[in-house]
C-alpha cells in the first residue's frame, strides 16, 4: 500500500467504527484527517447521519463545509463525542507529537474537550522515543519571538522558525511556530512543563495522555489498534 492508501484506509475505518448517528464530531487537520472528513461527508449523504462537527483549523472547517457537513464553533457545542485526528509521531505509550500541520493549539483544545480522541496514523509515524523523527512544534507569540527561541534552545534543541515562501508561517491564531529538533525526548512530561512556562510560548505539540485510541495503518493492508 502507498502512504496515501494507508492514510485513506485508516481514516475510513475510524469514521465507520467510531462515528454514530446523533454525535458531535471533532475534525482533525492534515492529510490523514482529510480522508476522515471526506468519509464523514459520504456517510452523511449516503446514510442520512445527523451529526454536527467542530473543526481544529480553518482549513478543515472549509473542507468539511465543501463535503456538506454542519460545522459549529467549538464554544457552541456542549459535548464532543469523538475527535478523529492525525499525528506526527506516536510512541508505544500512545504519547504523541502533533502540529506539523500548524493546527496544534486548536487540536489540543478540541482534544481536551472530547470524550474520545481517535488518532489515525500510518506505520511511518511510530517511534520508540518521541522526537527521534520529527521536530516538536511550539506555537509562540510574534512579540519577542527571538527571545522565546533563545529560551526554547536552552531546553536542548535547535529551534527553527517555520516559514512558507520565505515568510514566517502564521497560524490560525495569528502566531508563529518554532520547530524544535531534539535528539530525542526522553521525558516528555518534564519537557512540556519546561516549555510551557517560557514567556511567549502559547503551547507545544506534545499531546500527552490525550489519545484514547490509536489506529495504525500498515503497508500490508492491516490496521492495528492501541488503546480502547
Ligand atoms: C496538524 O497540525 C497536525 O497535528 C496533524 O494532525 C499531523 O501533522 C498529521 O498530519 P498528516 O496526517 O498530514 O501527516
Amino acid at each position: 500500500m502507498s502512504n496515501d492508501e494507508m492514510k485513506k484506509a485508516v481514516a475510513e475505518k475510524a469514521v465507520n467504527e467510531y462515528v454514530k448517528d446523533g454525535m458531535t464530531v471533532g475534525l482533525g487537520t492534515g492529510s490523514t484527517a482529510y480522508y476522515a472528513i471526506k468519509r464523514l461527508g459520504e456517510r452523511v449523504k449516503e446514510e442520512g447521519l445527523k451529526i454536527e462537527c467542530t473543526a481544529t483549523s480553518v482549513r478543515s472547517e472549509e473542507l468539511a463545509k465543501e463535503f456538506g457537513l454542519v460545522v459549529l464553533d467549538v464554544d457552541d457545542v456542549d459535548h464532543i463525542d469523538v475527535t478523529i485526528d492525525g499525528a506526527d509521531e506516536v510512541d508505544p505509550n500512545m504519547q504523541l507529537i502533533k502540529g506539523l500541520g500548524g493546527a496544534l493549539i486548536r487540536e489540543k483544545i478540541v482534544a481536551a474537550a472530547s470524550e474520545r480522541e481517535v488518532i489515525i496514523v500510518d506505520e511511518t509515524k511510530l517511534v520508540d522515543v518521541l522526537g527521534t523523527k520529527c521536530p516538536l512544534p511550539v506555537e509562540v507569540l510574534k512579540f519577542g519571538h527571538k527571545k522565546t527561541k533563545f529560551a526554547l534552545e536552552l531546553q536542548g534543541c535547535e529551534a527553527k522558525l517555520r516559514t512558507v515562501d520565505q515568510q514566517p508561517f502564521v497560524t490560525d491564531n495569528g502566531n508563529y511556530i518554532y520547530d524544535c529538533k531534539f535528539d530525542s525526548i526522553q521525558n516528555p512530561f518534564f519537557l512540556e512543563s519546561r516549555i510551557n512556562v517560557i514567556p511567549g510560548t502559547v503551547d507545544n505539540g506534545l499531546f500527552l495522555n490525550t489519545a484514547t485510541t490509536v489506529l495504525v495503518s500498515h503497508k500490508d493492508g492491516t490496521i492495528t489498534k492501541m488503546g480502547e
